[in-house]
């Protein structure tokens, strides 16, 4: 009795959520609306089928489900060293933070003051791609990416194939209930061949389930 329903035991998941926060000075940072839902979720349902789960989040996890270890985490930088570091002994990566893309340089050691500094100009470099450095190593996990997209599904079905994943979620975040913040998701799952799913808009905790019942077949 106790064993139905666990149908992902044995397996090692990394899981991320959030969006994350590059820093200015040390009270202001470039962010984005990214709440962590469809991590949560993700990570939340894979504990409850049995994974052993690690949250790499920047947002707090408030479900306090068993199985689910967190490793909190600011900055694309942070978070690429905790993936990095523990997805050679994980079989499964799923990417679903909003990972900055660029960060200012060298950011001030002190707040930017109005009075004294005036308005600053911030100069951006490139962040660390946290998925394509999963996807590069020789030994990797199943590695699942998550696209916002605005109403592009062929840009997906590229951008599936370029980044080398094994899944693809893309979620057309222009669409009524598929924002951020929601708790709902309307997406379309491409898979390495460029085979694509749209699913109907449902709760993030089925899509989670359905994503993960995807993950479970490709691991079999
Ligand atoms: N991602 C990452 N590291 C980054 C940026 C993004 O690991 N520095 C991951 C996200 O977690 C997500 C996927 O890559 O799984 C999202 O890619 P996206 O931002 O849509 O791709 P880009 O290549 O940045 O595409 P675009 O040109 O549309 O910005």
């Amino acid at each position: 009795v106790l064993a139905a329903g666990r149908d992902l035991a044995g397996l090692s998941m990394i899981v991320t959520a959030g969006g994350t926060r590059e820093p200015i000075d040390p009270v202001r940072y470039i962010g984005n609306h990214s709440s962590g839902k469809m991590g949560f979720a993700i990570a939340s349902a894979a504990a409850r089928r049995g994974a052993a789960v690690t949250l790499v989040s920047t947002v707090p996890y408030l479900a306090d489900e068993p199985g689910v270890d967190v490793v909190e985490v600011d900055t694309a930088g942070e978070m690429a060293r905790a993936v990095w570091g523990r997805a050679a002994e994980s079989d499964v990566v799923v990417m679903a933070a909003a990972v900055a893309d660029f960060r200012p340089v060298n950011p001030a050691d002190h707040k930017i003051k109005r009075s004294r500094d005036g308005i600053p100009t911030v100069e951006f470099e490139a962040t660390e791609d946290v998925l394509a450095g999963v996807v590069a190593m020789e030994e990797r996990p199943i590695v699942v990416g998550f696209a916002a997209e605005a109403g592009d599904l062929e840009d997906a079905e590229r951008k599936a194939k370029d980044k080398g994943v094994d899944l693809l979620v893309a979620n057309d975040i222009a669409r009524p209930g598929s924002g951020f913040g929601s708790d709902t998701n309307e997406v379309t799952v491409i898979d390495a061949d460029g085979s694509s799913e749209s699913w109907e808009l449902m709760p993030k905790d089925e899509v989670a389930d359905k994503l993960l019942d995807r993950i479970r077949d490709l691991n079999a």
